[in-house]
């Protein structure tokens, strides 16, 4: 094949992964992901919307404060910039592409979520954005003559040629092995949520596209840096708990304990609308200290089918009424904002290597994302990413030897089970440098924990937890918030 006609592979079929695939244009692209399209990527859960400076009064400006003081200023400023001055751009593609944003009597309807201090959130379907968005891509995509789909795919190897990215080895599901030759890689593989017992995200969010960009040597960045989403629905899970959208809060609903006491009275002067990571630290708080928190929705208003259909469902389905009964909470692993390594480009370390969305870190969400602005750096960009390979005329190297990078061995289920419970003990919302030194001794004595790339992952990132000794953002240490050594905290699972 000439290498012109060498597909770009985009790995992850995510709202980050399906906007870079069509931004790429006519470059020919091979889409491969775990499952059918909006099956396994937290994009298509995403109830919270996309925020955009859309509003009267608001500014691109205001957007970024909001952005930098959410991500406690370890944001990239230019990151931040870039994100903010195109996100009216982005909401206007979407609209091109079929997506109707929900509106009221004034034109677009704007929410307000955790840590804005103006309503932007757009919404779609209300509080089912995300699957609204994820099916416009979707559509887009496959009426796209230069995408083809492998679905049900796994990527568990890259191919690399005179120290450049020149392939991928993909497995079925009957566990039939293939390298295909590609000119470039875009990991779009998403975070590492599934790698907490509580975690909001899918099964396939367990930092694949990261651990093989690391075992192929990228340089990861800010693993430390998680998001615990306040308020996943309290059940007993042994997958993605249910999320209970912050666009409630934005609508007035409000935390309570046990005693009826508000949790975040006299916390921060957005109060219920704190940033998320000052939200999640209240509530694991009341949960620890062997209480309840319950998000109390009785008192929103308007039609519930219309601006919170998920929510009202998933409640109902747990025998909850959200309009007369209080939904009891707790937080849950959300989003990552560290990642692979990247520039703005979504270049890694390793030439023909890219990364963009949850699995990249080009340092936009600093220590802690703003709410709603994850579907936004996917699209925002995916679409700068794709720009830049439509464009790219390096191609593949064809000369020179070549071998494979794998990323190695898969934890077995229960070994996985573990390795949850102690990713969710030592790297919670609340963390203590012994819990996190005990749980980098269990891991490396136990030999199936260690050898699993899953494992050594969240060596990494208890690693860099433990060296990063200030508290900042959803990093939160208490041995050195208290300045003593803290007692490790003691497991309590759902
Ligand atoms: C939510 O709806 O609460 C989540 C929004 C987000 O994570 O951006």
């Amino acid at each position: 094949m000439n290498i012109a006609q060498l597909p770009v592979v985009v790995v992850g079929c995510g709202v980050a992964g399906l906007a870079t695939a069509l931004a790429a244009a006519p470059r020919p692209v091979l889409l491969i992901g775990r499952q059918a399209v909006g099956q396994d990527c937290a994009s298509a859960l995403a109830q919270g919307g996309i925020a955009a400076a859309i509003g009267a009064g608001d500014s691109p400006a205001e957007h970024a404060r909001d952005t930098l003081t959410a991500g406690a200023g370890h944001n990239h400023p230019d990151a931040v910039r870039y994100l903010v001055d195109h996100a009216v751009v982005a909401v206007r593609w979407l609209q091109t592409l079929g997506v109707e944003f929900d509106c009221d009597g004034e034109g677009l309807s704007l929410g307000r979520e955790g840590g804005h201090h103006l309503h932007r959130i757009l919404h779609a379907g209300g509080d089912a954005s995300g699957a609204a968005l994820v099916a416009a891509l979707h559509r887009a995509a496959r009426r796209a003559a230069h995408i083809q789909w492998q679905p049900a795919c796994e990527v568990d190897g890259l191919l690399l040629r005179g120290e450049r990215v020149a392939g991928v080895r993909v497995g079925d599901r009957d566990g039939q092995k293939n390298v295909l030759e590609c000119s470039e890689v875009v990991l779009a593989t998403g975070g590492i949520g599934a790698l907490f017992a509580a975690t909001t995200n899918p099964i396939g969010a367990d930092g694949n596209g990261l651990a093989l960009a690391m075992a192929a040597g990228a340089p990861a960045q800010d693993l430390e840096f998680m998001q615990f989403h306040p308020t996943a629905l309290a059940v007993a899970s042994c997958g993605a708990l249910p999320l209970i959208t912050e666009a409630l809060r934005g609508a007035g609903a409000v935390l309570y304990d046990d005693s009826g006491a508000r949790v975040m009275a006299g916390r921060h002067p957005l109060a219920d609308l704190a940033p998320r990571d000052l939200v999640a630290r209240q509530v694991w708080q009341v949960l620890q200290a062997g209480g309840h928190a319950w998000l109390d929705a009785t008192t929103v208003p308007g039609d519930w089918q219309r601006r919170f259909p998920t929510v009202d469902a998933i409640c109902k389905r747990h025998g909850i009424d959200p309009r007369t009964q209080r939904i009891p909470v707790t937080p849950a692993a959300h989003f990552h904002m560290g990642g692979i390594a990247v520039d703005f480009d979504g270049r890694t370390a390793i030439r023909g290597l890219y990364a963009v969305g949850e699995a990249a870190c080009n340092g936009v969400h600093g220590a802690n994302r703003l709410a709603s602005n994850s579907l936004l750096e996917g699209l925002v960009f995916g679409r700068r990413l794709g720009r830049l390979l439509a464009d790219v005329r390096l191609g593949a190297c064809r000369s020179g030897s070549h071998w494979l990078v794998e990323r190695g061995q898969s934890a077995t289920e229960s070994t996985l089970a573990q390795l949850r419970a102690l990713s969710w003990q030592a790297l919670g919302p609340v963390r203590d440098g012994a819990t996190m030194q005990q749980a980098l001794v269990h891991i490396d004595s136990d030999a199936a924990l260690r050898t699993s790339w899953q494992g050594e992952l969240v060596t990494r990132m208890l690693e860099a937890a433990l060296r990063r000794r200030r508290n900042l953002g959803a990093h939160y240490r208490l041995d050195t918030a208290k300045q003593k050594a803290a007692q490790p905290i003691p497991l309590r699972l759902l």
